[in-house]
């Protein structure tokens, strides 16, 4: 029998709407949580929402909301992202639930109780945004190393933790459960900080500071720091002390966090966990951070990733295919759109996806879409080896899964799609299904690749749960019956000779990101100024903005596209720019204007060209009327 599995994911701030990073941790569980399914293995999967502190009060005051009415809103958009990304967790934690709150308030008491936590008066670098002190050696000249602003002195009481007096015991735990932490690195990165002495851990504000926080049950002028506060989440879902669930599955707890919270999780966690009389968890499981574009991904920069956007341009499965398969859990990752639609075609749509239809559509061809019959002395006659590359990428999958190595589990089964595309050009069955003499051959051949792709079709399961659905339908199996499990995996001969297969299906249709691109300027709305909410920016990023005057030279139609233009402009040097005002001027209405181009706009790809700049314009009702300068200047010359 194997033991449950517990598995959680950060709650996640509701001070901005959920991105990219949120999305790739929780997916990561519930791949995690899926795979335990294959195994039969009992999985309780958490994730939540974190809900106090000062982040959400500046961020509801932006809103002119109350806390309470911000967090209402902010956690159900997490709440309700996940169904859409196909997650199943098993519970949904609020920081604000009256349960947490009674289990912070219980755990707090006890930890008072035994002396490890005292009142002192305490001065020093706090950083607002962080929303903790920092010691000297932590900053970056001078700066906080997360925000680079200079943070500020502050002198008052408070209550601190003894975190310290755990300190040797979290070395030697660490040490003598080299799992306890992983990847490595991340071990080594905890180990490293815990060689200079640690601090207490200041775990209350006063109110008079900020009152948006679960009160300290021994002192009504103070609430307890958010992260005292969020980590206790990971118990209290459970229905610590004394629940069932807590029983059940804490022994066997297992946290994934990006890097960023690295030492929460891996210091005040374990020594909270330890004050409390509680066991540690069992491993911490460490990512990297999803980059964008090779840049940080920030508000501020406008290149946030909204999943939900993604899902719907993409799919779910699509989606969470890419994410698993270009990170290297515990390393950073790039991502870029243009990148993942690249991935998508060549694994999603031709490899597996034409694998899929081919296959099917011969079963219909040569067999009338029954499933044939095998005559298994000739199957072993013909030994070519795809049942033991099946099973080979079986267990390659699952101990790559065992390791966190995800993305190694998705390479072993596209070597072996891969290996069934070969074996399909290598068997030659419309060769085999010319002749009468070869057709049990063309029989076993047809049997064994669709033998092939139910395998393929489990071992998706925990990353594209609904193709793993949607292929098993299509292979006359019953996709309520868990034709996942791993032991269904390791068998052959499963599908039933005789089933009649439904009509083919294209399984992920090829991406043209062209046309996307297209579309997206095409259809980007334009909000009337008085109803857009303004953000201000200083001179300074205006001037990021390099706007140049351009002569039009060339300006020629792009056939198949109907709203485009061609343009060669001339801005102190020659420029390719592709625009969307075909249906307002003709070329020959453009040629010799001088218009106004945002000349360090990163290059794109439209229609096959590459285009270098964007002449503004207004539009009015889907109408556009590009910008001209009133005297001609130097081409190239700048505007301010
Ligand atoms: N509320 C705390 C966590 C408390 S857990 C007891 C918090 N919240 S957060 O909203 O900032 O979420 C941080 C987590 O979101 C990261 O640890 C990671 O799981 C995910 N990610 C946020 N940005 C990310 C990337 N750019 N890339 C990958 N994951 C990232 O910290």
């Amino acid at each position: 029998m194997t033991e449950p599995l517990y598995i959680t994911t950060p709650i996640y701030y509701v001070n901005a709407r959920p991105h990219l990073g949120h999305a790739y941790t929780t997916i990561v569980a519930d791949v995690i949580s899926r795979f335990a399914d294959m195994k039969k293995q009992d999985c309780f999967f958490l994730t939540g929402t974190d809900e106090h502190g000062d982040k959400i009060v500046r961020a509801a005051k932006k809103e002119n909301m109350t806390p309470r009415e911000y967090v209402e809103k902010i956690s159900s958009l997490f709440k309700n992202l996940w169904p859409e990304l196909s997650i199943e967790n098993s519970c949904f934690i609020r920081t604000t639930d009256q349960s947490h709150i009674k289990v912070v308030e219980e755990v707090l008491q006890k930890i008072y109780d035994s002396g490890d936590i005292y009142f002192a008066e305490y001065e020093g670098q706090y950083c607002f945004g962080c929303e903790r002190f920092y010691a000297e050696r932590e900053l970056l000249n001078g700066k906080c190393p997360d925000h680079g602003s200079e943070p500020e002195i502050i002198k008052e009481s408070n209550y601190f933790f003894k975190m310290s007096k755990y300190q040797q015991w979290l070395i030697d735990h660490i040490k003598q459960n080299p799992e306890f932490i992983r990847p490595e690195r991340y071990k080594n990165e905890v180990l490293s900080f815990l060689k200079e002495p640690l601090e207490d851990l200041c775990i209350s504000r006063p109110k008079s500071r900020l009152k948006w926080g679960i009160t300290l049950p021994f002192d009504e002028d103070y609430v307890t720091y958010v992260w005292f506060d969020a980590l206790l989440n990971y118990v209290s879902a459970l229905g610590y002390p004394d629940g069932a669930l807590y029983k059940k599955y804490w022994p066997h707890a297992q946290h994934i966090v990006a890097k960023d919270i690295l030492k929460p999780h891996g210091i005040y966690w374990p020594t909270i966990l330890k004050s409390a009389g509680i066991p540690p968890y069992k491993h911490l499981n460490v990512h990297g951070f999803w980059n964008v574009d090779h840049g940080k991904m920030s508000k501020s920069i406008g290149n946030v990733v909204e999943p939900l956007q993604m899902k719907n341009i993409y799919g779910t499965d699509a989606f969470r295919f890419f994410l698993i398969r270009d990170m290297v859990f515990g390393l950073d990752s790039d991502y870029s759109e243009q990148a993942m639609v690249q991935r998508l075609n060549t694994d999603l749509a031709n490899d597996l996806g034409n694998l899929f239809s081919r296959v099917i559509a011969m079963v219909h061809k040569y067999f009338k879409g029954i499933v044939p019959r095998v005559d298994l002395v000739l199957e072993q006659e013909m030994e070519l080896g795809l049942k033991k590359d099946a099973f080979n990428a079986v267990s390659c999958f699952e101990s790559s899964m065992e390791n966190f190595s995800f993305h190694k589990a998705m390479i072993a089964l596209w070597e072996f799609i891969s290996k069934m595309n070969k074996y399909v050009d290598v068997t030659a069955p419309w060769v085999l299904a010319k002749q009468k003499s070869t057709r049990k051959q063309l029989e076993a051949v047809i049997y064994n690749l669709l033998e092939g792709l139910r395998i393929v079709s489990g071992l998706i399961y925990p990353v594209m749960p609904d193709t793993s659905k949607n292929m098993q339908k299509h292979l006359g199996l019953n996709p309520e019956t868990s034709f996942f499990n791993l032991d269904l995996l390791r068998s052959w001969d499963v599908i039933t000779p005789g089933t009649q297969l439904p009509k083919g299906i294209t399984l992920f249709p090829r991406i043209d990101f062209e046309k996307i691109q297209m579309e997206r300027i095409e259809n980007s709305p334009s909000v009337p100024v008085q109803n857009k909410k303004l953000t201000e920016i200083t001179l300074e990023e205006f001037f990021k903005v390099d706007l140049r005057a351009a002569t039009v030279m060339k300006a020629e139609i792009i056939p198949r596209a109907k709203k485009l233009l061609k343009l060669e402009v001339d801005m102190g040097e020659i420029r390719t720019i592709v625009a969307g005002i075909a249906k307002d001027y003709t070329p020959e209405e453009l040629v010799g204007k001088q218009v106004v181009v945002v000349a360090n706009l990163k290059p794109v790809k439209i229609m096959g060209i590459l285009s270098s700049g964007m002449v503004l314009a207004a539009s009015e009702n889907g109408v556009y009327s590009i910008t001209t300068l009133d005297k001609n200047v130097t081409p190239g010359t700048p505007l301010r």
